[in-house]
C-alpha cells in the first residue's frame, strides 16, 4: 500500500506539521506500507521527499527545495503527475496522509483536491474539517447538539462592535481568536481597551473573521477520538495540558518552543465521573460535527466539574508533545497502530 504523506503548508502550523510528520514517518510500519512523503514548501508546491530520509530527534521532516514538484491527476486515482505536466513513471499512492495543520489541510481544501483526484485518504472529509476548523460554525454545530460551549461573540473585519459592549457582553478578561486558526496562532488574552485594539490587529492578521470569547477559569482537558473501519468509535481516556511557566495562557511558544511550557498528563488526574462524561461528550462532538476517522477534542473542565467543549481538531498534533497519540497510547492502542487504523478507514 502506497501511502503518501503531506505535510508542511502554507498555513502558519508549516513547522508543526513537520514536527508531526517526523512522528508518523517514524511510527509507520514500512513493511507494510511504501512511505511517498510530499513535503509542501510553504508557497504550497508539493516536493517529493526521499522515502528514506531519517529525521534526527526533535527535528522536522524535511521539506527539500531539490524535491520533484508533483501535483495529483484530477480523476487518475492516485496518480502523481509532475508539476511540468508530464507524468511521472511513479505508481499511483494508495492513500493521501494529510498531516497538515490549519488553513489547506485541516480545513476540507486538501481533502476536496483528494476527493477531485480519486484518492482515499486519512481523516475527515470536507464538510467536518471545514466546519471544525472554523471556530464560529463549529460552536453553532456543537450548540445545536446541545453541548455546553464557551460564550462567543464573531465578529467581522470591519465589523468589530465596539469594546465596551463585547467587555460588556463577556467581562474581563476575554480571548480574541482567529476563527480559521490552530496552534494558537493569532490568539490574545485581552484585559483592557488597548489590549483589544492590539488583539484585534493580530488576529485578523491571519483571518478576516474572529471570535471574541469569554475567559474560562478552568483546566484544559482532551480527549482523543478514533474510529475503526467499521464505524465504531475509540474515545481515550482524557489526558491535561498543564500550563507551566510565564505563559499567561496555552500558547504556541508555551506548545512548542519552550521545553518547560507546559506538561502533559495522561491520563488526567479528575475523578472518574467526570472523565466519562468528557468522553461521552467527546463522542458527541465527534458526531455532532460529522467527523470521521480521528479527532482531538478539547475541553475547559470549570473547578464546579462542568465541561465546555473548546474546540475540536480534525488532524491533531502528531508532534512529540501532542495529546493525540500519548492519550490513545495510555488506553493501549500504540502509535503504529493508530496509523494503521487510519489508513484502514481511509481504504474502507
Ligand atoms: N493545531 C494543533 C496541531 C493541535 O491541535 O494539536
Ligand atoms: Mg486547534
Amino acid at each position: 500500500i502506497r501511502v503518501a504523506i503531506l505535510y508542511g503548508g502554507r498555513s502558519a502550523e508549516h513547522e508543526v506539521s513537520r514536527l508531526s510528520a517526523a512522528n508518523v514517518l517514524k511510527a509507520i510500519d514500512r513493511t507494510r506500507y511504501e512511505v511517498v512523503p510530499i513535503g509542501i514548501s510553504r508557497d504550497g508546491r508539493w516536493l517529493l521527499q526521499p522515502a528514506s530520509e531519517a529525521v534526527g530527534e526533535g527535528a522536522g521532516a524535511p521539506v527539500s527545495e531539490d524535491g520533484v514538484e508533483v501535483a495529483l491527476l484530477p480523476g487518475g486515482k492516485g496518480r502523481l503527475i509532475l508539476a511540468s505536466h508530464k507524468e511521472t513513471d511513479l505508481p499511483p499512492v494508495d492513500v493521501v496522509f494529510p498531516v497538515l495543520h490549519g488553513p489547506f489541510g485541516e480545513d476540507g481544501s486538501v481533502q476536496g483536491y483528494a476527493e477531485i483526484a480519486d484518492v482515499a485518504y486519512v481523516g475527515c472529509g470536507i464538510l467536518a474539517s471545514a466546519a471544525a476548523m472554523d471556530k464560529d460554525v463549529a460552536k453553532r454545530l456543537l450548540r445545536e447538539a446541545g453541548l455546553a460551549v464557551a460564550r462567543s461573540v464573531t465578529v467581522l473585519r470591519g465589523d468589530v462592535g465596539s469594546f465596551q459592549e463585547i467587555a460588556g457582553a463577556l467581562g474581563l478578561p476575554f480571548f480574541a481568536k482567529p476563527a480559521r486558526q490552530g496552534s494558537s496562532f493569532g490568539v490574545s488574552k485581552v484585559n483592557d481597551r488597548d489590549g483589544f485594539e492590539a488583539a484585534i490587529e493580530t488576529t485578523f492578521r491571519y483571518d478576516g473573521k474572529a471570535l471574541i470569547e469569554e475567559f474560562v477559569e478552568g483546566r484544559e482537558i482532551e480527549c482523543s477520538v478514533l474510529q475503526r473501519a467499521d464505524g465504531s468509535l475509540t474515545v481515550s481516556l482524557p489526558g491535561e495540558i498543564i500550563p507551566a511557566g510565564k505563559h499567561g495562557f496555552y500558547t504556541y511558544e508555551a506548545k512548542y518552543l519552550d521545553a518547560e511550557g507546559a506538561v502533559v498528563k495522561v491520563p488526567a488526574d479528575i475523578p472518574a465521573a467526570v472523565a466519562d462524561r468528557a468522553r461521552d461528550m467527546a463522542g458527541q462532538a465527534f458526531k455532532a460535527l460529522g467527523c470521521e476517522a480521528l479527532a482531538r477534542v478539547d475541553f475547559f473542565l470549570r473547578a464546579d466539574g462542568s465541561l465546555l467543549v473548546n474546540e475540536v481538531n480534525t488532524l491533531p498534533g502528531f508532534t512529540d508533545i501532542s495529546m493525540y497519540a500519548k492519550a490513545l497510547a495510555a488506553i493501549g492502542i500504540g502509535y503504529s497502530e493508530v496509523i494503521d487504523a487510519l489508513i484502514e478507514h481511509a481504504l474502507a
